[in-house]
């Protein structure tokens, strides 16, 4: 029988990848989207627990992908109800809509379940998030852990890709650059920058190799915010002063995030 993929969040930055990676395939695939809406992807709003259901018993997908979250730290902090409806809750009712009509569960998490004080982190490494947004994404994995026997969890970390669009780092650097702005960046805040393409791949060479439970998938270098911007500002031609090195407390951000973070994996690339 055919395999049929369903990425809910194929509107957003991991989920178009990951849609493209997929129809590569020549599989049939589905995608949904919520606010911004692209040609060709269905309508769905994860609030509402019965479009999930009708969704699902309607196409019948044996691969559910969800890179769908809330994934703006600082919203969450902001907004913890909101936060726990859509990256805890509707991932309940999404994995438990998924395991009913007996497809594979695939969800997207983050570096932000660590606390950031010894990184890179593997994928058994105790989890202590510092943050609404870690917590509930936390929490989320470990419903699914407790309650689906096949599911895999992809954990990865500073996600960027060529798109022109504003939650990708890249653009935004870009954008600023264009208009003149110096930048600001934090010495004291590292991880691991991942491609998005890159990502959608390995997560794809993951289910087929039929891998289970917590997989780390990040890219292969580990540096701080500032290394990055200045390295990205390079590339568009600029020097590096155009970077301010500052440390994270003085941004002033709302959520605490995690400063020597980034993950590693016990899984080859
Ligand atoms: N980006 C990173 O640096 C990063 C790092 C670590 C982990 N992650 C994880 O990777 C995953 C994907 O992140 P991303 O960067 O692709 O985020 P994104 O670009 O913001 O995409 C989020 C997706 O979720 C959808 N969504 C949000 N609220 C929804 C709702 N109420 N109902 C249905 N769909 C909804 C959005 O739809 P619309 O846009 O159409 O509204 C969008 O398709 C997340 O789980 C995140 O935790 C990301």
């Amino acid at each position: 029988m055919r395999t049929t993929h369903l990425v809910v969040g194929a509107s957003g930055q991991v989920g178009s990848h990951l849609l493209s990676e997929l129809q590569n395939l020549g599989d049939r695939c589905l995608g949904t989207y919520h606010r911004r809406s692209r040609p060709g992807l269905i309508p769905l709003d994860l609030e509402h627990s019965d479009g999930i259901h009708a969704l699902l018993a309607a196409e019948m997908p044996s691969v559910v992908w969800m890179p769908a979250a809330l994934p703006d730290v600082d919203l969450c902090e902001r907004e913890p109800e909101l936060s726990h409806r859509i990256n805890v809750g509707a991932v309940s009712t999404l994995a438990e809509a998924s395991r009913r009509i007996g497809a594979r569960f695939v969800f997207y998490s983050t570096d932000y379940v660590f606390d950031g004080t010894h990184g890179p982190y593997f994928e058994e490494d105790a989890a202590h998030p510092l943050q609404v947004y870690g917590r509930h994404k936390l929490e989320a994995e470990t419903w699914l852990l407790e309650h689906l026997k096949e599911v895999l969890i992809i954990r990865t970390a500073w996600v960027y890709s060529q798109e022109a669009n504003p939650r990708n780092f890249i653009y935004r650097i870009e954008q600023q650059l264009q208009s003149g702005n110096m930048l600001k960046a934090a010495t004291d805040q590292v991880s691991t920058p991942t491609e998005a393409q890159d990502l959608a791949k390995r997560s794809i060479q993951a289910v087929r190799e039929g891998m289970t439970q917590i997989l780390h998938v990040v890219g292969p270098n580990r540096l701080s915010r500032y290394d990055w911007t200045v390295a990205l500002a390079q590339q568009f031609g600029y020097s590096s002063e155009v970077v301010q090195p500052v440390l994270t407390e003085s941004i002033g951000l709302l959520a605490a995030r995690p400063l020597n973070g980034g993950l590693a994996t016990r899984y080859s690339r």
